[in-house]
């Protein structure tokens, strides 16, 4: 069984797709881990992540075993993921991991961007999960005050509006629903409530 989670910025889609997995026995793939660890490959090697050749190298050279790394959780490589992620050759790159991913039994849930339109569209569920653009950044803005990142909320929210445009924008695998997602807005849900929309979107 394959279940393919994808929506914009801090909507609640990793904690959705941890329980859900969790809950049916399936493995866990945070995919935008991916485009982080490409990012911060990139940044560390004093390089531009806009710079394509230097992304695409990077992507391919990726370490799995890097994917824990807590430095992956910064707005600034979350920024620089964003960055290397409109490249074609670095989403050329990062595909097979996660299409092998996805296949291995007893199946998985992958969340994204592009998981219900272009990594997996075959899958079994798909779930677009949403949020107003100030609860995401609210709840981004206490992530970073809680691991003592000195960021504004101002700051956050002007980054995530340009992250969204960039996302949502880009020419390949750009942020969009499946046809055939069902769509949750988590603005005034809790982690419960939208474990239970989740669930019964999947079982329907
Ligand atoms: O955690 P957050 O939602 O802020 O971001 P993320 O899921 O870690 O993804 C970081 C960036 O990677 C996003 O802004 C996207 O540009 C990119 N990404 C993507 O293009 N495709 C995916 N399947 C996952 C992430």
């Amino acid at each position: 069984m394959i279940i393919a989670i994808d929506g914009p910025a801090a909507a609640g889609k990793g904690t959705l797709a941890r329980r859900l997995a969790e809950h049916l026995g399936l493995r866990h793939l945070d995919t935008g881990l991916l485009y982080r660890a490409t990012g911060l490959a990139v940044l560390e090697a004093g390089g531009d992540p806009a710079d394509a050749q230097a992304a695409a190298r990077a992507a391919q050279a990726l370490d799995p075993a890097r994917l824990a790394d807590p430095a992956l959780r910064s707005e600034r490589v979350g920024a620089a993921a964003s960055v290397v992620a409109a490249i074609p050759a670095v989403r050329a790159a990062l595909l097979d991991f996660q299409r092998d991913f996805a296949h291995r039994p007893p199946g998985a849930v992958l969340d994204g961007r592009d998981i219900g339109t272009v990594v997996c569209p075959e899958a079994d569920a798909k779930l677009f999960v949403t949020a107003s653009l100030e609860a995401r950044a609210e709840r981004r803005w206490k992530e970073a005050v809680a691991r003592g990142e000195p960021i504004s909320f101002a700051r956050i929210l002007a980054d995530m509006k340009e992250r969204d445009a960039r996302d949502a924008n880009r020419s390949l695998a750009p942020l969009i629903p499946a046809a055939d997602a069902t769509v949750i807005d988590t603005s005034a849900l809790d982690a419960d409530s939208a474990f239970a929309a989740a669930l019964a979107a999947i079982r329907d």
